[in-house]
């Protein structure tokens, strides 16, 4: 089975993304897959202060391995602002160029206190990720409103997108799985 790991997209203390990408994880091991979560909680910011790009920098590199080192990846993201939260570029920018995402899959779920679930946040995402060359997982799912329609001991009490998770959830993971090989074969990555 494919190992998946799951990027908490902010590092805001309490943030709904860390909480559903709880919830996500819990889902995928269900299906059999191996898994690990990934917040930017923990992102080393301190250590990228001054514009270090194209450096060495120990702490990034390590948790750059924890989100990479991985068969496939689910981005939870909230909306911030019309868009995908600061941290979330940082760490983008701070990616070994040009292999971090080439080849691989990646999923997105959005969850934001808005209406569009954090939908804009999303496709900006995934422009950068097809512009990084990773493998865009096309079922994509938006938790709108997303304090009303899940919490930490119910999950997702809206059935519809309940099922587009569950749905996510089961054919990501076989589509990861489909793309294994590939990646393995990639020096540097696997
Ligand atoms: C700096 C900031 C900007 C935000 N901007 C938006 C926004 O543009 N649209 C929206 O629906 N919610 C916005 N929110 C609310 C988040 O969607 C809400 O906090 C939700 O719980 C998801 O974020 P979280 O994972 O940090 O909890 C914003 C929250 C913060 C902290």
């Amino acid at each position: 089975m494919p190992k998946i790991t799951i990027l908490s997209g902010t590092d805001r203390p309490g943030s709904m993304a860390l909480k559903v990408s709880k919830f996500v994880q819990k889902q995928f091991e269900d299906k059999g897959a191996e898994t690990d979560i990934v917040s930017l909680e923990d992102y080393p910011l301190q250590d990228v202060a001054g514009g270090k790009y194209g450096t060495e920098i120990p702490s990034v590199i390590k948790f750059n391995e924890r989100v990479l080192d991985t068969d496939g990846l689910v981005m939870v993201i909230p909306e911030y602002n019309g868009s995908f939260p600061g941290v979330l570029k940082v760490f983008i920018d701070y990616l070994p160029f040009p292999d971090a995402f080439e080849k691989l899959p990646i999923a997105f779920i959005g969850e934001a206190a808005g209406a569009f679930g954090s939908l804009r946040s999303v496709e900006q995402m995934q422009m950068i990720a097809n512009y990084r060359n990773a493998y865009l997982f096309p079922e994509r799912v938006f938790l709108q409103r997303v304090s009303t329609i899940f919490n930490e001991e119910n999950g997702i009490t809206h059935e519809m997108t309940a099922q587009l998770m569950d749905s996510l959830v089961t054919n990501f993971t076989s589509f990861t799985e489909r793309n294994m090989s590939e990646r393995e074969r990639k020096a540097g990555i696997k």
